[in-house]
């Protein structure tokens, strides 16, 4: 078989995770300090697929290509594909119609995280040559997601968010095809949410009487594109750090498995892990919990933050209670000032979401 290539989508219009992508991608975001977008291409590098496409947005393209560039640094070649609008899972495969060229491909998800890599589905594919394979997982929530009806472990129909979801067998953000995917891509008409669904791709395939094997994911897979779920990939991926401390500990405490990267500075504070600090941070008379990424440049004095993602530069002070399960964009600064008691003075942009426990 030719080698595979990859392509992943990281277009779409990340609506459940403004206000933070109302500028940028969501598959920017960053788990244990490192955007979810790069685990998805270590994975196919991890696989041996170093040609990639990506499928970008006008509106958040640019900020990808500055991200990852040419891919020299992951060991890839990558080559971007603009998709004019999100109108689709199987819309984004005919515009990679030419990158493809008519190759055997990974399709990857590119808010997707897969906890045991691809390189053992790759081998499978090589070995059997199905026209696909897709991957499932048991949800307690299959109607948000692509739902897998099996028959003795045999797929036998796929529902895109199915009202009445016929198994809690979850279709996993990653997918092998043969170029018989462009065809079935090509007869499809919108679905009720206006898209030409992937799912309803491989459904074609299934009626055609092709082979489409099942797989179900060992180890952990989420899709982050809410903020429940990203906080969850962040907490998996802290749980296996391995400790190194290469910034500044000054009359300050490290417990557990923690990461504090160079030019960051701990003054008396306390940091439990799992947990990463970024460069160039400044941790002054605080308590960071398990289970938070802070990163690059944030300050945080005298304040306790716990199961938290903080972009790079944010700003927390003063606070007074513990900060948890937030996820702070770029910049933003949260800080206690001497006002007058029980007021809350904010400038907060669209749709941000403030909660006061
Ligand atoms: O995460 C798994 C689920 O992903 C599957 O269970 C579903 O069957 C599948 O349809 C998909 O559902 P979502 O509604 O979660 O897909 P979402 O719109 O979040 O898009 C997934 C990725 O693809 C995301 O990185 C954005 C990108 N995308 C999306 C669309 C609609 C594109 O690049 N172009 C698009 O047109």
């Amino acid at each position: 078989m030719e080698a595979l290539k990859g392509l992943i989508l990281s277009g779409g219009a990340g609506t459940r995770l403004r206000p933070i992508t109302h500028t940028s991608a969501k598959q920017l975001v960053p788990v244990a300090n490192k955007p979810v977008l790069f685990y998805g291409i270590e994975a196919l590098v991890g696989a041996g697929v170093t040609e990639i496409g990506i499928i970008i947005a006008p509106e958040t393209g640019g900020e990808i290509r500055d991200a990852v560039g040419d891919g020299s640094r992951f060991g890839a070649e990558i080559t971007y594909i603009e998709q004019a609008e999100p109108a689709g899972l199987a819309h984004a495969v005919l515009t990679a119609e030419q990158f493809l060229d008519n190759s055997p491909f990974v399709m990857y998800l590119g808010d997707n995280l897969l906890r045991n890599g691809l390189a053992g589905l790759v081998e499978t594919f090589k070995a059997e040559s199905p026209e696909a394979i897709i991957l499932l997982t048991p949800v307690d929530d299959p109607g948000s997601y692509g739902v897998a009806e099996l028959e003795d472990d045999h797929v036998v129909r796929l529902v895109e968010k199915p009202e009445d979801p016929p198994s809690n067998m979850a279709l996993v953000g990653v997918y092998l095809f043969s170029p018989s995917i462009m065809d079935a891509a090509r007869s499809l008409e919108p679905s009720w949410r206006g898209e030409l669904e992937i799912t309803e791709a491989i459904q074609v395939l299934i009626d055609q009487g092709r082979r489409v094997r099942s797989e179900v994911v060992d180890g952990w897979w989420k899709d982050t594109g809410q903020l429940g779920d990203m906080l969850e990939a962040n907490r998996l991926v802290l749980e296996e750090i391995e400790s190194r401390i290469d910034g500044e500990l000054d009359d300050s405490r490290v417990e557990g498995r923690v990461i504090v990267e160079a030019g960051a500075v701990l003054k008396g504070s306390v940091v439990r892990g799992p947990a990463v600090i970024g460069a160039d941070a400044m941790i002054e008379e605080a308590y960071i919990g398990p289970y938070t990424s802070i990163g690059e440049n944030v300050t945080i004095r005298r304040s306790e933050v716990e199961h938290s993602i903080l972009l790079a530069g944010a700003t927390v002070e003063d606070l007074g209670t513990r900060m948890e399960a937030s996820l702070l964009g770029r910049d933003v600064r949260v800080v206690r000032t001497d006002g007058p008691p029980k007021t809350f003075r904010l400038l907060v942009g669209d749709r941000s979401e403030i909660e006061i426990i």
